[in-house]
């Protein structure tokens, strides 16, 4: 991860930490690799835009080969079709309260829009949201396969897709999100088994009440290794696109596969074994604990144990070397997916830290 330190040095005189800076060809090879274990196991690659929310970002995914995209709230698919993406999974039982319904409706004349369900109430809102005319809204099951979150159980998936159809929406197949496969490095692999398990039963449940699953649709970074072809049509991986510490941890990418860190300044040193750092929670947001701490500095022992709003508590483990008062440093957050929720733009550079571009955070602060 050194890499990132030396990027930093070249292009340090440039920003104002505290700054998100991306290693565009480091995340190329990211999009492309993915893309090459979707050719290798024949499943569509439909990637989540809600780790990166950025425009240029998801262009670049879809250029490479990406199906199309899938967005967690309906402010996100919003920003991205207005830019012209016409093919959006909105992978979340989605509730068509308030405004929503007609926003739902809109993006679905608009864009090719799937939608999750996991319930006959959010089925019927849907239906009654599209008015005259339901068959534009193509409707995805979303069953549990072990996350314990969302998702209906399997075996009932062909009740729902039947309740869809009876009400003129478009049932096209099953999703399932095997989040459960965060928390080990055995967990991934187990949680791709029972991710194939749930979409095989829910499968063959449609297939009971006379609807063929054209999608099979499954997550999620951690698992892709271990997610195999034949059933599952399409992968929703998110963090893939910059990786963080979680996915290091978990053995899901290398270091050297990290493309997005948070330049941080050292500004103050009074502390013996400790440095703080101008990055807070609302820099890096606080996923975390204190077993693990809130993020790392790129190429070093050193973990931020603690973090107040806008300073970052660096704990130096002995032999480490102690950043001077004034040295900018690279902070790879444990979870890169909320860290871009605080900033309105990516820093974008290679890892020579030569070039410099500037890249609008697009769907920030969509959050419904
Ligand atoms: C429904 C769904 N699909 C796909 C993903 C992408 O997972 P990851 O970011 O781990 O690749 C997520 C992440 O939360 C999700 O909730």
């Amino acid at each position: 991860m050194n890499r990132l330190q030396r990027a930093l040095d070249t292009l340090v005189e440039r920003v104002s930490t505290p700054a998100p800076i991306v290693l565009v060809d480091v995340m190329q090879d990211n999009i492309e690799r993915m893309q090459r274990i979707g050719e290798q196991h024949g499943f569509d690659v439909r990637p989540h835009v809600k780790t990166h929310k950025c425009v240029e970002i998801g262009r670049r995914q879809v250029k490479a080969g990406a199906v199309g995209i899938t967005a967690g709230n309906v402010g996100e698919a919003e920003v991205f079709a207005a830019a012209g993406f016409d093919d959006i999974f909105l992978a979340y039982p989605i509730w068509p309260a308030g405004a929503k319904g007609e926003r739902i409706r809109r993006l679905a004349e608009s864009t090719r829009l799937r939608v999750g369900v996991d319930n006959v109430g959010a089925i019927d809102a849907l239906a009654d949201a599209m008015g005259d005319e339901p068959d534009r809204l193509q409707i995805v099951v979303e069953v549990d396969c072990g996350a314990r979150r969302s998702g209906a159980p399997p075996a009932l998936a062909g009740d729902l897709a039947l309740a869809a159809r009876k009400r003129g929406l478009v049932p096209v197949g099953v999703f399932t999100y095997p989040g459960h496969g965060c928390t080990s490095r055995d967990a991934r692999q187990r949680a791709a088994q029972d991710q194939l398990e749930a979409l095989t039963t829910a499968v063959r449940s449609l297939a009971d009440v006379g609807v063929t699953a054209e999608v099979v649709s499954a997550g999620s970074t951690p698992t892709i290794e271990f997610t195999t072809g034949g059933l599952i049509t399409e992968i929703r991986p998110g963090e893939y696109v910059f990786y963080d510490l979680n996915n290091t941890r978990l053995g899901a990418c290398t270091e050297d596969q990290i493309a997005l860190f948070v330049a941080a300044t050292v500004v103050s040193d009074w502390v013996p074994d400790q440095v703080i750092l101008d990055a807070g929670s609302k820099a890096l947001s606080r996923e975390g604990s204190l077993e693990r701490g809130f993020g790392g500095v790129a190429g070093t022992r050193a973990v931020l144990a603690k973090l107040n709003e806008y300073h970052g508590f660096l704990a130096l483990p002995a032999g480490e070397l102690r950043p001077s008062v004034g040295s900018v440093v690279p902070v790879v957050p444990n979870h890169v997916c909320p860290v871009v929720l605080n900033f309105e733009e990516y820093i974008v550079t290679d890892s020579t830290g030569t070039s410099l571009q500037r890249w609008p955070v697009d769907a920030r602060g969509f959050l419904n």
